[in-house]
């Protein structure tokens, strides 16, 4: 199914984080999203995912109008519309096997989801998402004592549990040593290949968009400057993606890599925002 963004924009007061954005992805197509740190990556995808509204403008998924969904309809795009980030959002002190039945909530009543009951199928579907990430020997530890890779890979197999149409990430490597970079980029890649789950994924370095996107989106003041293949990533293209800076400064390291900032508060709220219970909340008004 086509996902399509037409003409959108995100005020927030006077400050526009993303301004007129048209863009249109084939099911199945793995993009990532590159831009200095402003450009409006995060707003895009929280858009997309409806975690934050659109002032303007239109989001479409086959026949269906995204921007207006409400109630039920909602929680079946949460469900189709999988999110990771880069500070994972398990619920540290649930062991993993749960933090990963979690990814089911969305498939449920709202009284079975309450009471937590998975069924037999579900804790089969759940270990066998760990397998597939080569984690499963850490199912029964709470998830705050895996290492940041190894988390990442537990919210991966969440987000498999939604059997989602569409997976995006938010800077899902920054967090991480070259080499579980490595292995939650492969997971990404393979989920892309093997499921045709369309992947969006916003990355703060080059080499790993080039190396895994069929397509590469670049943001500048939360426009799109840059939408192509990778082979299409000419100096030019770069200089207008990180170098469109009006005090006319240079393009240093900085510009391409993101800081961590999550206040605890933001990061707990994420924490329940990715398990559900956001969802639950808006079940129940
Ligand atoms: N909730 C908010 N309230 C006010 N301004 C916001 C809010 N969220 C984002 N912005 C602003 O919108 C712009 C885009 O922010 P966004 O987080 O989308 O950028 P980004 O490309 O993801 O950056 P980074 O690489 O640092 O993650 C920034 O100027 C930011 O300050
Ligand atoms: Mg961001």
């Amino acid at each position: 199914m086509t996902f399509e963004l037409r003409n959108i924009t995100r005020r927030f007061g006077n400050r526009t984080a993303v301004d007129a954005v048209t863009i249109e992805i084939p099911q199945g197509q793995m993009v990532g999203i590159i831009g200095r740190s402003g450009a409006g990556k995060s707003t895009l995808l929280r858009m997309i995912n409806r975690l934050t509204d659109p002032t303007s403008g239109s989001i479409r998924f086959g026949d269906r109008e995204v921007s207006s969904l409400k109630g039920a309809a909602l929680r079946e795009w949460h469900r189709d519309c999988a999110m990771i980030f880069q500070q994972f959002n398990l619920v540290p002190r649930l062991d993993v096997l749960t933090n990963v039945l979690l990814g089911r909530l969305n498939h449920r009543s709202t009284t079975l989801s309450m009471l937590s009951i998975f069924s037999r199928e579900e804790r089969i579907m759940a270990i066998a998402a760990l397998e597939r990430l080569g984690i499963e020997q850490t199912a029964l530890q709470p998830a705050g004592t895996l290492s940041g890779g190894q988390q990442q890979r537990v919210a991966i197999a969440r987000a498999l549990m939604q059997t989602p149409k569409m997976l995006l990430a938010d800077e899902p490597i920054a967090s991480l040593d070259p080499l579980n970079a490595k292995i939650v980029m492969d997971a990404l890649r393979d989920i892309n290949e093997r499921e045709g789950i369309t992947v969006v994924t916003n990355l703060h370095t080059l080499d790993t968009a080039r190396n895994y996107c069929d397509r590469i989106i670049g943001m500048a003041a939360g426009r799109v400057v840059f939408d192509g293949q990778p082979s299409d990533l000419t100096a030019d293209a770069i200089h207008a993606i990180y170098g469109a800076d009006k005090d006319g400064a240079g393009i240093d390291e900085s510009m391409t890599s993101t800081s961590i900032k999550t206040p605890d508060a933001a990061q707990a709220a994420g924490a329940l925002q990715s398990a559900g219970i956001q969802t639950l909340a808006n079940a129940r008004a």
